[in-house]
């Protein structure tokens, strides 16, 4: 819905939805994210881009809750979240990829679905009991499914799945979280080039059905098209966030990723 993202491209109209305040953090005596001030609108696309190892990864680590800020904050809807665990935070609407190894290789998509809708809702995790299509923790798998188009895979085993279809299959058991915001770090690492074009389709689409998304990504080409601002990350720091025109545009960028490449 092209009218959606006008609002929400000037950023952060109305309060933001996800925030952090000064966010610094390192690792012994090093310094790895420095006096990170950053607004996500309401509904917004926001990419996070910037050369490897500037601090993209960490950043959603510290805003997921993996990682433990040396200072500042990070506030969800106006909550201040900073000292919350990662679970909470997840049960607060804040959502972030499974990695590949959470995955279940043996079982079908279904299942794997099954028990991502299940741990949302606080249920145990019960391998045993056989799906029941009818259950309502396997009714909501199928939707996340048929959200990022694996319906037809439901009852395979995940280990015949694509790279690309293993990246569209983390999104589906994020949603059955029911998340309000989705971090998504690289969600092409690893995918074949022809299958990256329909999963970014699959991050678009659950994008405009209202949800705000924050994608790392380190490919400028592919977050152009897909985002209302760009965040560029360099060396720990926040170099500047605007819209994709005015980003790719901005010297200090392309110096920055021309220095990266030379
Ligand atoms: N847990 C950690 N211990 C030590 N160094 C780390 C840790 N996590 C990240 N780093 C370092 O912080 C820097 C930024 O890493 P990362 O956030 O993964 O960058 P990006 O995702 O942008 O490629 C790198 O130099 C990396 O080696
Ligand atoms: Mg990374």
């Amino acid at each position: 819905m092209s009218g959606q993202a006008t609002p929400s491209r000037a950023g952060a109209e109305g309060a933001p939805i996800l925030s952090t305040r000064s966010l610094t953090w390192g690792v012994g005596g090093f310094t790895i994210l420095e006096d990170i001030d950053l607004d996500v609108g309401r509904g917004e696309f926001l990419s996070i881009i910037g050369p490897n190892g500037a601090g993209k990864s960490s950043l959603l680590n510290v805003v997921s809750g993996t990682n433990v800020p040396r200072s500042g904050s990070v506030e969800l809807d106006g909550h201040d979240i900073t000292s919350l665990r990662p679970a909470h935070r997840v049960r607060r609407g804040l959502g972030r990829t499974f990695q590949t190894s959470s995955l279940f290789p043996g079982l079908s998509l279904v299942e794997n679905a099954r028990l991502a809708a299940q741990a949302s809702r606080g249920g145990s995790l019960s391998l045993i009991a056989r799906p029941r299509w009818e259950d309502g923790a396997t009714q909501a798998g199928l939707a996340a499914l048929a959200e990022v188009d694996l319906a037809d895979r439901a009852a395979d085993p995940v280990a015949d799945l694509s790279h690309g279809d293993k990246r569209k299959l983390e999104i589906a058991l994020l949603l059955c979280s029911e998340p309000e915001v989705l971090l998504l770090d690289e969600p092409t690492a690893g995918v074949s080039v022809e299958e990256v074009a329909p999963l970014v389709e699959v991050i678009r689409r659950v994008h405009e059905r209202g949800r705000t998304v924050v994608m790392v990504e380190h490919r400028m080409d592919l977050v152009v098209d897909v985002s209302d601002r760009i965040a560029v990350l360099h060396n720990g720091r926040l170099l500047t966030v605007g819209a994709p025109d005015e980003v790719m545009a901005d010297p200090v960028v392309q110096s920055a990723y021309l220095g990266e490449a030379a």
